[in-house]
Order: C-alpha cells, then structure tokens, then sequence
C-alpha cells in the first residue's frame, strides 16, 4: 500500500515507517515539525535505505491537505500527528482541542473527498479514565482526565461514527506507555525541552543534562510503593502498527480498538533499575511526593490485538533501556538540528 504517516517526523511515526517500509509498502510522511526536527527522516532514510518523501504541511491547512491528496496515490493513513503533552494541555485547552480535532477533521474531510478508506488511529490507554485493571477495549464509558486525553476520546468517537456510517475502516490502536529506541542507536525520543515522562527524563540524567530524577510518591498500594505501568518498546508498538493496517480489510466491523500493550505492570523503581543495569552505575534520584493526577496502577489486557492481529511485544524492560542508553549516549542533545 502506499500509505501517508501523519507525524511521521515524531517519536512513534518515525520508529512506524521502518517496519511499513520493510513490509514492502511505500510511506509518504505529512508533519509541521513543531514537534520535531527535520533530520530525523535523513536517519529513517539512512537506516532503511530508502527515500522518503516528505511533505512539511499542516493538516489543519484543509486546502493544501487536500492538494496533497488530489496529486499523491494514497491509499491509507496512518495518523500520529498531535499534540500530547498532559500538563500543557490543562494550561492550553484551546490549542490542544483545536490542533487534534481539526487535524482529524481535515485529513478525514480529505480523505472522503478522495476515496481514502483505512485509517489507522493513534490512541491511548488515557481513554480508560480510572477503569478496573486490565484495561480491556470493551470497557465503557470512555473518560479521560485531562484536555490532551479527551482529545484522543472526542476522535475515538468521531472515528467510530464516521466509520459506521460507511466507507471508513478504522483501528483504534491504544497505547500504554512507549519507551524505547531503534537498537542501532541513530533513532529514538528527542523531547523538546524537560522531558514530562519518567524514562526520556532518567535517560537525561544519565547521559548529565539533568541532576536527578524525582520519584514521584512511593506511598502507591503498588508492592514497592511506586507507579505501575505497562511499558511498550517502540519497536513492538511500530509493529503493532503494520499488523493493524494490514488487517483492516478484514475486521469484522469498520472500526476496532486494539490495545497495544504487554499486559504487565512495572513500577517506576524497577524502571528505575533497569535503567541503571542498561547504564552501568547508579542514577541519581530522590523521592518525592505523588504528581497530581497519576494513577496507581493499570496495564492492558493485550488478548484482542494477539487474536485478531496476531500481534504481541516481545521485548522487556532490559531491551527498551538498553536501546534507549545507546541512543541516548551517542546523541546527548538528540537530532542535529538541520
Ligand atoms: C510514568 C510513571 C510517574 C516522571 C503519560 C500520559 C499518558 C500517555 C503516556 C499519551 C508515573 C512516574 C514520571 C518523573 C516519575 N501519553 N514519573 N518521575 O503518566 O503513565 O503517562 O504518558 O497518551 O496519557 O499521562 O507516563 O512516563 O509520565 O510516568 O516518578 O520524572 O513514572 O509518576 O508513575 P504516564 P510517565
């Protein structure tokens, strides 16, 4: 297929169009680059062997995003654009609502116009609100809470009726936590600047651009007090991507949820330890009170995506530090800026 990543430049989308070139289809990349350096599509490139065209648009822009469509053969989308950072989008609401649901809107608008029917979806395990653990696709009803998660809720639903109402294939996939990088070293996280998330903010302190991490409460009914979450190498997710797509044709119904997870929990102190197995020595950190709104504990119940997909991770804790430390440590201030 030739398929066009949206985001493609970013963390996932890049680590996404390795595989899909790999499965022999041909991926044109959309991204803005507010998020994300142009020198990271020289690094798919190099890695691949392959061009990659590049196109640096702004989905909202409805009529350049349709030009693209009228003179590029497309035949699916797969789309990560968005906005994703949880603490800016309680201070920016309007942004975030704006930015992700009009970029859906333009695409999908496009997309009809031009006889465009799979779209695969970049969703997350936010969606579950405070669900019982394992999270399962079935559970309703979708809650998010903050802005950035009712944003992925808001499309879900959007996704859901336009599919139903025909012509649209559509595969929800939902994220638990990614982590992780390309194993040569020369791709991976590059957050622009102090990393929200726990295992791109150790990697910072290890490689000496942060003084030390913060545990955020060790207080947690968890066994050593900590957070627990289902970590998910890059790599599996990238992988889970393919599979989606290529099962679109045959889903039972137009649109599908699949979690994409290992369906373990690990706590922010083992991530912790591996983090510093991967490194060699010791990490500086400290304990320090809970982040408002974290949750305790929530893995995903990854049965769906194994039977329908015939998808599942098949890396562990070890692989996604040991892979992020070389990228990390050969790329200490992460892409060239080019
Ligand atoms: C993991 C654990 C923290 C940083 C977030 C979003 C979620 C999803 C993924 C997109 C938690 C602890 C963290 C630090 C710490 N995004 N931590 N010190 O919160 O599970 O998920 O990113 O969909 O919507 O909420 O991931 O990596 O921020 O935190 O102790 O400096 O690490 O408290 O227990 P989270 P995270």
């Amino acid at each position: 297929m030739r398929v066009l990543v949206s985001g493609g430049a970013g963390y996932i989308g890049s680590h996404t169009v390795l595989p899909l070139l790999e499965a022999g289809h041909e991926v044109l990349v959309v991204d803005d680059f507010s998020m994300s350096k142009p020198t990271v599509v020289n690094r798919v490139e190099e890695l691949s062997g392959v061009h990659v065209p590049v196109h640096a648009l702004d989905l909202t822009d409805t009529e350049k995003t349709d030009h693209l469509f009228a003179t590029e053969r497309i035949d699916a989308v797969v789309h990560f654009a968005g906005f994703k950072a949880v603490g800016e989008s309680v201070e920016k609401p309007l942004d975030y609502y704006t930015n992700n649901l009009d970029t859906t809107f333009s695409l999908l608008r496009a997309m009809r116009r031009h006889g465009v029917r799979r779209l695969v979806f970049s969703s997350s395990a936010t969606v579950y609100g405070d669900a019982p653990v394992p999270y399962r696709e079935d559970h309703e009803p979708l809650v998010a809470a903050n802005p950035y998660g009712r944003t992925k809720v808001m499309i879900e639903h959007v996704l859901t009726d336009v599919a139903r109402a025909g012509d649209l294939r559509v595969a929800l996939l939902r994220y638990f936590n990614p982590v992780g990088a390309h194993p040569s070293g020369r791709m991976g996280e590059d957050p622009q600047g102090i990393p929200n998330n726990l295992v791109p903010f150790l990697a910072q302190v290890a490689v000496g651009r942060r003084e030390k991490l913060s545990v955020f409460g060790d207080d947690y009914p968890t066994a050593d007090g900590t957070c627990e979450r289902d970590y998910i190498h890059v790599q599996d997710l990238a992988a889970g991507h393919v599979a989606a797509l290529e099962h679109l044709d045959a889903m039972a119904t137009p649109v599908r949820a699949y979690n994409l997870g290992s369906g373990r929990g690990t706590s922010v102190l083992e991530v912790l330890h591996a983090f510093e197995r991967a490194v060699g020595r010791p990490i500086p950190h400290e304990i320090v009170g809970r982040r408002a709104g974290d949750l305790p504990a929530y893995w995903a119940d990854p049965s769906r995506a194994a039977e329908e997909l015939g998808w599942r991770t098949e890396r562990g804790i070890d692989d996604m530090c040991a892979d992020v430390w070389r990228w990390q440590s050969a790329n200490p201030e992460g892409y060239p800026v080019g």
